[in-house]
């Protein structure tokens, strides 16, 4: 089975070609490229959603040629075209799934509609077999969730944000020290380079909380009161490392305590971290030690596969195809704000 996949749900237009090997449900990606478009949206300091969805319909067709060339495949050899239809961007949906539909149409070949959060939990079990149920933290730019996951369709939200994304978080806090989206990467850098341990008495809200919900504005606000006084730019690496400290410590308390209830509960035996701030090493590092400490397999993508792209979305859509054929319909509407617990 060969999937072409399409994510433009926010400012990366990428296009995957992903084919499924045949006696175990591991998948080989035979073509992907990948436009960002962050030096576009840098000077306004965040992704403006018209220039996006016009940065995705100017290259998808270049794309998606490129693409197919690569892959060395003609159209005819697709047997299915899936693209994202939310959560996401609308400008930038409709230009991703409206490409993805009319390639399904010309050749009488299915279309699936993916979830983008599905993409980026289900990518994990493209290189390896990770048994269902599996736990699962979805760390990216617009979400924070913990997961049950029982099946390619059926997720159980058991904790998540009350307010800001981690990745949002990251992001705010790296523009109040004045650099630019996206911000996650800069402030792993910076805290890499802290000299020595200063603590700015950051809070740690609702770690103690019994539930599995997370909050991060507060650590974003308390970081700008502190930049706000009078602080010394000599200090900015410290107050990186100690808010990355504050944030990662925040999810491993959390999911330490979950992991606990659901081994028992549900027998589950991996752990998985997916989402964009996944691909940042100091929390991979602490989440490997964690899932060490609780006998319990980790996996997390590789770094590229972390952050948007579309082999996770071709991949969702042969996951779904191994269980039920048939596509969805071409009216299938994208939808900006779709949760995992309604596939
Ligand atoms: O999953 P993703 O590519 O897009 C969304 O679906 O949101 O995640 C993007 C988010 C951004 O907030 C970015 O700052 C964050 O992931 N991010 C990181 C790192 N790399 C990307 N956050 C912390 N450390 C990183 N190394
Ligand atoms: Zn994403």
């Amino acid at each position: 089975m060969i999937v072409l996949g399409i994510e433009t749900s926010c400012d990366e237009t990428s296009v995957a070609i992903v084919k499924k090997k045949n006696r175990f449900l591991l998948g080989d990606v035979l073509s992907e490229n990948t436009l960002s478009q962050v030096k576009k949206h840098k000077k306004f300091g965040g992704v403006v959603p018209e220039l996006a969805s016009r940065e995705h319909s100017n290259t998808i067709d270049y794309l998606v040629k490129k693409t197919l060339k690569e892959s060395g495949l003609s159209l005819s050899e697709i047997d299915a075209f899936a693209a994202t239809l939310g959560p996401g961007l609308l400008g930038g949906l409709i230009v991703g799934s409206n490409y993805a539909k009319t390639l399904a149409l010309t050749t009488k070949k299915p279309f699936i509609a993916v979830n983008h959060l599905q993409g980026h939990i289900l990518v994990t079990r493209m290189k390896r077999k990770i048994k269902f149920p599996f736990l699962c933290l979805l760390v990216s730019g617009g979400h924070t969730q913990m997961l049950l996951v029982r099946k390619y369709n059926d997720f159980k939200l058991i904790g998540e944000t009350l307010d800001d994304a981690i990745g949002e978080a990251f992001d705010k806090v790296a523009k109040l020290m004045g650099y630019s989206y996206p911000g996650g990467p800069i402030i792993e850098k910076l805290a890499l380079k802290a000299k020595k341990r200063v603590d700015f008495n950051l809070p740690e809200p609702l770690i103690n909380s019994k539930n599995f919900n997370f909050s991060f504005s507060g650590i974003k606000t308390a970081t700008r009161k502190i930049i706000g006084n009078s602080f010394d730019k000599k200090l900015k690496c410290e107050l990186a490392k100690n808010f990355q400290d504050c944030v990662t410590n925040c999810l491993i308390t959390k999911c330490s305590k979950a992991i606990d209830l659901y081994k028992k509960k549900e027998r589950i035996n991996s752990f998985v971290l997916a989402g964009g701030v996944a691909s940042n090493k100091f929390i991979r590092e602490k989440f490997i030690n964690l899932c060490a400490k609780k006998s319990l397999q980790f996996i997390v993508p590789e770094q590229d596969l972390c952050v948007d792209n579309a082999t996770m979305i071709a991949w969702a859509a042969i996951e779904r195809l191994q269980i039920n054929k048939k596509g969805d319909i071409l009216d299938f509407e994208p939808k900006p704000r779709w949760a995992l617990e309604k596939l």
